[in-house]
């Protein structure tokens, strides 16, 4: 049972409308009583993540994500179940008591906790970096390698890691934190004899602060030509690198029409520094479709300032492709002369920058500009060969305009009938939507069939009774009247897989003490890929039209009866059935 009263979660969901809660990430149509979207969670062409307002519930029929407004926020923000109910909490206007922790297991370290220590330890940091005895060699580094002035280094909080083993570890010791918790925190390593040692050694600390302000991992640079250049935080309960972006706890302020988006720290500093308070950076990783989705929402258009070398051309064109996906307008700077913008801002000055991103690229142009720089269009076998080159770049444009228009230039420039252009373009886009439609279809089959399933292991070998079972479970969730019908009629050992079982036995336990039941009461005994195939039961009614007793009637009586339980035997060729049928559809 959850550890936040039955009538808290109540209270929190009915103020806080799964379709309100979603749609202030993304976009829904309304599709008969539910909604369409595109899925937060993984990239898709076609929107096939729906929200159900009757049930107050989200699924998606691509990756298989679900669950309810709670589990939403938790995704969306990565958060931890209490941590999402506050939220909501909070943006509502629900008070729950101070007491609710996170923390139910005493080896698990609360984000809050990782976040007061990230916060000891910059303040460490920059201590040490303005400490004439530990931090000279750093601070000079900065000031005169890097030009930087002693104010921009506060406003972005550097620091220096001395060049000890322990000078952290005592610290944060001193203040009440525990092994576990540096080590958790990414701040410290494990030794061989699980003594914990200092991960930043005499390297200079950028903090990486979230837009609520809390410091949420770091990066470490060393001062030489040394490897690795960069250290950064892995993974913590307060950090995941893939959903988060450096200096973005500026540049919120001043992005509203265009973001820059650079590789480095370095760069966004250097950036900031000369005015442009509007350019942010991942964090050691290409970008995400995550954190594109980030960009989303702070901003219109982004420009991508990427270091001149292949490596950045390469990244810019991923870059490109997951920021067209979430929408905004993207461009790419053409920086000649220097190697990357920290460099380009030192040697050519900040007008000299802010015209480069006036004439930056569309990705069209930019595409364009290097299929036309690889190949001689004047040999017709290399103009065939860059014209499909082109036709795919076009292809890849989901707005019908801006494919007329660029198939249109390139009929131009390339002097081939824009009629040929066309048929290609649609061609590709053809054999694109079928390779799309069949990867779905074996990743859905590959979870309903059970192969490889880790939520629920022994469905494979239980094909029949698990869709049963299923069907059952989410019926219990779709009608409270079918609700109470299975609770009077049917037991936990009626249930064959472990996983669905253990469902049952939370949702009858819940019903049973309070008369009725939501996901949002027992989201804390299940971990969020359990809630979404939980919730994946109550979609696959959701898309029914025959969810009365009558069905319910069918259903109990097939799992009680006692065949459904031996088909370990036959279960193999169920799975051989199902392939064949799969194939031929
Ligand atoms: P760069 O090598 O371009 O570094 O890597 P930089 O930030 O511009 O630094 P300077 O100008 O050389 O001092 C770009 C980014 O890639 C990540 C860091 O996030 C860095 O800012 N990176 C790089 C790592 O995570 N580890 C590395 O070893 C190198
Ligand atoms: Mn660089």
């Amino acid at each position: 049972m959850s550890i936040i009263s039955p009538q808290i979660i109540e209270d929190i969901k009915a103020r806080n409308d799964i379709e309100h809660v979603v749609s202030s990430y993304i976009t829904l149509k309304r599709a008969g009583s539910n909604y369409n979207g595109s899925c937060p969670f993984h990239s898709e062409r076609t929107p096939s993540f729906t929200v159900f307002p009757s049930t107050q519930s989200f699924y998606c029929f691509g990756c298989g994500a679900g669950g309810d407004a709670i589990t939403f926020v938790m995704r969306m923000e990565n958060l931890d179940y209490i941590t999402a109910v506050r939220t909501l909490a909070e943006r509502s206007g629900v008070t729950i008591p101070e007491s609710f922790s996170s923390n139910t297991n005493e080896n698990d370290v609360s984000r809050q906790r990782v976040l007061e220590m990230n916060k000891e330890a910059a303040r460490f940091f920059r201590n040490a970096l303005f400490d004439t005895k530990y931090g000279k060699e750093a601070m000079d580094y900065l000031v005169n390698k890097r030009k930087l002035s002693t104010s921009v280094i506060k406003h972005f909080g550097l620091g220096f890691a001395p060049n000890s083993f322990g000078a952290l570890h005592d610290h944060l010791k001193k203040l009440g934190y525990s092994d576990n918790e540096m080590v958790t925190a990414f701040l410290c390593g494990k030794g061989k004899n699980n003594t914990a040692y200092d991960y930043f050694r005499n390297r200079i600390m950028f903090p990486i602060i979230d837009v609520s302000g809390n410091v949420v991992a770091f990066g470490g640079r060393v001062m030489d030509n040394s490897e690795p250049k960069y250290l950064n935080t892995s993974d913590t309960p307060a950090f995941k690198k893939s959903k988060n972006l450096f200096a973005l706890n500026y540049a919120k302020n001043h992005c509203e029409n265009t973001m820059i988006l650079c590789e480095g720290y370095m760069d966004v500093i250097s950036l900031h520094a000369a005015g442009f308070e509007n350019a942010v950076a991942t964090l050691g990783t290409a970008i995400t479709s995550e954190q594109a989705r980030i960009f989303s929402r702070y901003t219109k258009k982004v420009v991508i300032s990427y270091d001149s070398d292949q490596a950045g051309q390469r990244a810019a064109d991923k870059a490109f492709k997951l920021l067209q996906e979430v929408g905004v307008d993207v461009k790419i700077l053409k920086m000649e002369g220097a190697k990357d913008p920290d460099e380009y801002i030192k040697k050519f000055g900040a007008a000299k920058f802010n015209a480069i991103i006036d004439s930056s690229k569309t990705r069209f142009e930019f595409e364009m500009d290097k299929i036309i720089s690889k190949y001689n269009i004047n040999n017709v076998d290399e103009k065939v060969k860059a014209s499909h080159e082109l036709c795919k770049v076009i292809a890849s444009f989901s707005s019908e305009i801006e494919r007329e228009l660029y198939s249109r230039k390139m009929s131009t420039f390339f002097d081939i009938p824009l009629s040929s252009i066309q048929k290609d373009v649609a061609s590709i886009i053809r054999k694109r939507i079928r390779e799309d439609k069949s990867r779905q279809q074996s990743e859905l089959y590959r979870i309903t069939s059970g192969i490889g399933d880790r939520v629920n292991p022994e469905s494979a070998s239980n094909i029949r009774a698990n869709k049963i079972e299923e069907a059952i479970i989410g019926l219990m969730l779709l009608k409270v009247e079918l609700l109470k019908e299975c609770c009077d009629r049917l037991t936990q050992e009626n249930f064959v897989t472990p996983f669905c079982k253990k469902v049952f036995e939370s949702i009858s336990s819940v019903y049973k003490e309070f008369g009725k039941f939501d996901i949002g009461y027992i989201q804390d005994e299940f971990t969020i890929e359990q809630i979404s195939r939980i919730t994946k039961m109550l979609a696959e009614r959701e898309r029914l039209s025959v969810n009365d007793k009558t069905t319910l009637d069918n259903l109990i009586n097939s799992l009680t009866s006692e065949s459904v339980k031996k088909e370990d035997s036959d279960s193999f060729d169920d799975i051989l059935d199902a392939i064949k049928n799969k194939k031929r559809n």
